[in-house]
């Protein structure tokens, strides 16, 4: 199968760039092709802005939908964004690999989103969620925190993970993957930013990333997380269960 990591961390010694190496080393031991994006070793360019754009359809006013799709249609999309999708159109699985940053993904990786799917040509009114351009295609986070696993939770110190990794998690339900439980690295801070035991913090990250190796190995396999697609809402985009409760 094909990989693709795409890696959202400055820092080449990071934990997360040992995950993303660890992934790298279990997935091509096991015969699978393995593509990284790092995207700050790339120097990837997160901030969408007409400059990127060598073709406008307005030169007056960026409106960032109309120049994406018209750059579409035109072939002059961005060189970058261009490669990324490549990757990602010969990618089976797609893994996106980030540390929690102010209870979400750093904004290099949001910024990727914000270019790469581009308008007209990634979705369309009627080619999105279970109808998405990536369909049958996998995703999957792989996160890493400061916090302690205990302080995630309704209610609890660090928030509750489901709803910081929703929007991210849609959005990849949005373009049509069938996206997978994420893979959650808590207390992943070390450089003397750890809550525990030094040594006790190195078994423990070390064994985070045996325990992701060996998931890694049966990932196409699991069954995906469950979203809501088309036959779940009406013309107006309500959802049908909820419709028929807000009879009031
Ligand atoms: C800008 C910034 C914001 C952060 N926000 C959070 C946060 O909201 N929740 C959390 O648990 N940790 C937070 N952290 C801690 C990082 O998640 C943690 O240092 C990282 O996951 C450790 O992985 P690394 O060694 O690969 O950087 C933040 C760190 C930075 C630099």
């Amino acid at each position: 199968m094909n990989f693709l990591i795409v890696q959202s961390h400055p820092e080449a010694t990071s934990y997360n760039a040992q995950l993303t190496g660890a992934a790298q080393r279990a997935l091509s031991t096991s015969g699978n092709e393995v593509v990284i994006s790092d995207l700050y070793a790339e120097g990837f360019d997160p901030v969408e802005a007409g400059r990127h754009y060598r073709n406008r359809i307005d030169a007056s006013a960026f409106v960032p939908l109309a120049e994406q799709r018209h750059a579409s249609d035109t072939h002059t999309l961005p060189q970058d964004v261009v490669a990324e999708i490549a990757k990602l159109e010969a990618a089976d699985v797609v893994i996106l690999q980030f540390p929690l940053w102010w209870h979400g993904p750093p904004a290099i990786l949001k910024g990727w989103f914000d270019r790469v799917f581009v308008s007209g040509k990634i979705y369309r009114s009627r080619m999105r969620y279970d109808t998405g351009y990536f369909k049958g295609k996998r995703a999957v986070l792989s996160v890493t925190t400061g916090a302690p696993e205990t302080a995630f939770g309704p209610g609890a110190r660090g928030g509750e993970m489901s709803t910081m990794l929703w929007p991210i998690q849609y959005s990849l339900h949005y373009l049509g993957f069938s996206v997978l439980a994420p893979q959650c690295h808590f207390e992943a801070s070390g450089h003397g930013y750890g809550y525990g035991d030094e040594l006790e913090t190195k078994r423990r990250l070390e064994q985070n990333i045996d325990n992701w190796s060996s998931r890694l190995a049966h990932i196409a396999d699991e069954d995906p997380l469950n979203f809501p697609g088309w036959a779940s809402w009406d013309e107006a985009g309500r959802s049908i269960s909820r419709a028929e409760q807000d009879v009031c």
